[in-house]
This record gives C-alpha cells, sequence and structure tokens, in this order.
C-alpha cells in the first residue's frame, strides 16, 4: 500500500478520486490524501465535513482475490486497521460502532466507506476501495453544535495534537499489514473485531429496510454480520450492505 502515493490539495473525495484511477486500470495499493476535500463522502449519502489541515482524508485501492462474500469483510477489517494505526501513534484503543464508526470517549473520531467495484466480468477487474477520514485536530465549533453532539477529535479526547504525518503513515503500515494478512487471518481479526466492538450487549436501533427496529446486539457473526435479539427474543443477522445501527 502506498508504493503510488498521491497527496493532492484539494479533491472532491479522495474515494471519488481512486474509484477514477481504478478504471482507468491503476495497480492495487494505491493511496491517495487529501488536504481538504470539497465533496467528502459518507455512508448512507451523508457529507463527510473535510477541514482543511484539520485530519486525514485517505483512499486505498485494493484488488484482493476473494468472493464476494470475503470482500464485504473488508470494511470491518479496515476499523480494525485504523484501531491499530491510532493506538500505535496515541496509545489509547478505540472503539467501533458496528460496522465501523471509529469510536472515543463515546464520540465518532473516524469514518469509513468502504466501496466496492465491478468493471467486466474477471476477478482481475474487480477492486475494493477503503476510505478513511479520521478527524485530527476540530474543536468543537469546527464541528458546529450539532455535529459536535456526536463527534470528536484526536485532539479532543487526548488533551495533545499527534501529527498528521504519523497518523498518516501509521495508517497505510496498518492497512499495509491488513491487505497482507486478507484473507487468510481472518480469524484475529474477527476476535480483536469482536473485543474492539462498543455494540455487544448494548441496545441498537436497527436503520433497515423494514426498519427501524429496536433490540439488543449480541454478537458478531463469522461474516463480521451483527446478530441482533429482538425484544420477542428472536435474532435476526444485519449484514453490511444493507443497514447501519445506532447506539440508543
Ligand atoms: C461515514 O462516516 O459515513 C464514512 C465517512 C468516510 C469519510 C472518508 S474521508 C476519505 C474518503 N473520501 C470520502 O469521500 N469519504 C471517505
Amino acid at each position: 500500500i502506498g508504493r503510488e502515493l498521491v497527496c493532492l490539495g484539494e479533491v472532491d473525495s479522495t474515494n471519488s478520486a481512486v474509484k477514477r484511477r481504478a478504471v482507468e486500470g491503476a495497480p492495487a495499493g494505491l493511496a491517495i490524501l487529501a488536504e481538504c476535500q470539497t465533496g467528502g463522502r459518507g455512508r448512507r449519502g451523508r457529507v463527510f465535513l473535510s477541514p482543511a489541515g484539520k485530519g486525514i482524508y485517505c483512499s486505498v485501492l485494493l484488488r484482493p482475490k476473494a468472493e464476494l462474500r470475503e470482500l464485504l469483510w473488508i470494511t470491518a477489517w479496515t476499523g480494525v486497521a485504523v484501531c491499530d494505526a491510532i493506538e500505535a501513534v496515541c496509545h489509547v484503543r478505540p472503539g467501533i460502532k458496528w460496522t465501523n464508526d471509529i469510536i472515543l470517549g463515546k464520540k465518532k473520531v473516524c469514518g469509513i466507506l468502504t466501496e466496492l467495484g465491478m468493471e467486466g466480468e474477471s476477478a482481475q477487474s474487480q477492486y475494493v476501495v477503503p476510505g478513511i477520514g479520521i478527524n485530527i485536530s476540530q474543536t468543537p465549533e469546527d464541528f458546529g453544535p450539532e455535529v459536535a453532539e456526536v463527534a470528536t477529535s484526536l485532539a479532543q479526547e487526548l488533551g495533545w495534537t499527534p501529527r498528521r504525518a504519523d497518523i498518516a503513515a501509521a495508517l497505510l503500515r496498518a492497512l499495509d499489514k491488513m491487505n497482507a494478512d486478507f484473507p487468510r487471518e481472518k480469524d484475529r481479526y474477527l476476535e480483536q473485531y469482536r473485543r474492539d466492538c462498543v455494540n455487544l450487549g448494548q441496545p441498537v436501533r436497527v436503520l433497515a429496510p423494514g426498519g427501524p427496529w429496536e433490540g439488543v446486539a449480541e454478537a458478531i457473526d463469522e461474516e463480521f454480520q451483527l446478530v441482533v435479539r429482538r425484544p420477542d427474543g428472536t435474532r435476526e443477522t444485519v449484514s453490511a450492505g444493507e443497514v447501519s445501527v445506532r447506539g440508543l
């Protein structure tokens, strides 16, 4: 990862930039970082605020030879990789709110948007783009009152400001390891994900087709899906592709 490393001043979205290069045939391992994004994208069509100089906005191009079922794990694996990177520099281990919001002090410090692409029929043409946005030095004023209720930055939680270059380097290293481990080290990532996940045993609201409904998050299954127990005792498996889950 990062053998080809592109650092941009401003871009619409690093995910979009990597996808544009992916369809032009860019090699696996391409990493694009930007100082700021004018159209940072979150999951479920949300905007991801990406002010200049205050965060890490990074996307990488992976071309794993794996089945679609396994490609869907990458979103959870990226969460573990981000926790590894933050821990390496900041000496605190964040939690993961399923599927992959990175949480410090009960607020979101990093969001991950993983996009899959498939041009043509062959396995060679499939690609995965994990995009990572880490809040480093934003103050509550930078977020504005509404977002500040749910979002935080590393500086706010730590009381000191880690260097962006250190976080970026640790992130690329962790993503590189993830890429090398995939999908062989599944059990290790599953075990770590279960340890990091802050939802287990907690009430959740499932926003899905047919939702929203409420239950208790019981387990992470072998496919990194969330198993939720409904009030009537029945269990439902919620898959990464279809829903998001909110702590109550
Ligand atoms: C979310 O929390 O819903 C996901 C946010 C993902 C943000 C990152 S920033 C780098 C990459 N480029 C984007 O447009 N989005 C991701």
